[in-house]
């Protein structure tokens, strides 16, 4: 069994990128053999959805599929065959990051039935979502950021399955916060979150880990 979990961070060790190897420890936790695998998506050049609508051609041979023949295509392919998927991306100005927006038009806009009778036939796998951001729980609501996260969640819902979620705020952003202009940061606070709050992250994205692969075996 494969699974998969898809970095949307340009950073491969902060917080985006732990909670996910976090993730996939956990798949690994329930299944041992399974295969695990992070995609580092700033690491592959790519675009999103070019709208050569290709993947809704009547009769057409790439019906259903994503037609664009870049470096990210093989990858992909894997992605959308596995066995579950563990999403994670930092806000990037109230939204996801622009790779993971590029990433999400390739992996659900071919298996979006542009139709009330045909469906396009693919593996409904479990899927998670871990977000992280700056803005402490009470201002990302306030922000609106959970209402454009369910509207993203709603689209992955209709595809593959309901997924899990986990929300990270108040994430430590540098390694080392003398060296950056942050006085709009309390930073013994951020760190005081990071080493208190943070592990329970970690530890929460351990368990979502868990239930993808628990939710792989039904
Ligand atoms: C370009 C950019 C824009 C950001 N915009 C927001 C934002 O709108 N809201 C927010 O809460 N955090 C914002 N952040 C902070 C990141 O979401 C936060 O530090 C996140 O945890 C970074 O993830 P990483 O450590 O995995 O790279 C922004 C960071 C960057 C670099």
């Amino acid at each position: 069994m494969k699974f998969f979990a898809v970095n949307g961070s340009p950073r491969k060790n902060f917080n985006t990128a732990q909670l996910l190897d976090s993730a996939l420890d956990g798949v690994k936790d329930v299944l041992q053999d399974a295969e695990t695998e992070r995609i580092d998506l700033y690491d592959i050049p790519f675009n999103g959805c070019k709208s050569c609508f290709a993947c809704k051609k009547i009769n057409g041979r790439h019906y259903g599929r994503c037609v664009y023949n870049d470096d990210f295509k093989a990858t992909l392919t894997e992605i959308t065959q596995a066995d579950g998927v563990i999403l994670g991306s930092p806000v990037y100005f109230g939204d996801l990051t622009g790779n993971m927006r590029c990433f999400l038009e390739r992996f659900m806009f071919p298996f979006l039935a542009y139709s009330r009778h045909e469906v396009v036939e693919h593996k409904k796998m479990p899927v998670a979502c871990i977000y992280t951001m700056n803005l402490s729980k009470e201002s990302s609501y306030e922000m609106g950021y959970h209402d454009l996260f369910d509207k993203y969640e709603n689209v992955l819902t209709n595809i593959f399955t309901k997924p899990e979620h986990l929300y990270v705020y108040e994430t430590y952003q540098f390694s080392d916060y003398s060296k950056y202009v942050s006085d709009l940061f309390d930073e013994p606070e951020r760190k005081h979150i990071h080493e208190t709050q943070f592990p329970k992250d970690l530890q929460s994205a351990f368990e979502i880990g868990q239930m993808i692969a628990k939710k792989s075996l039904k």
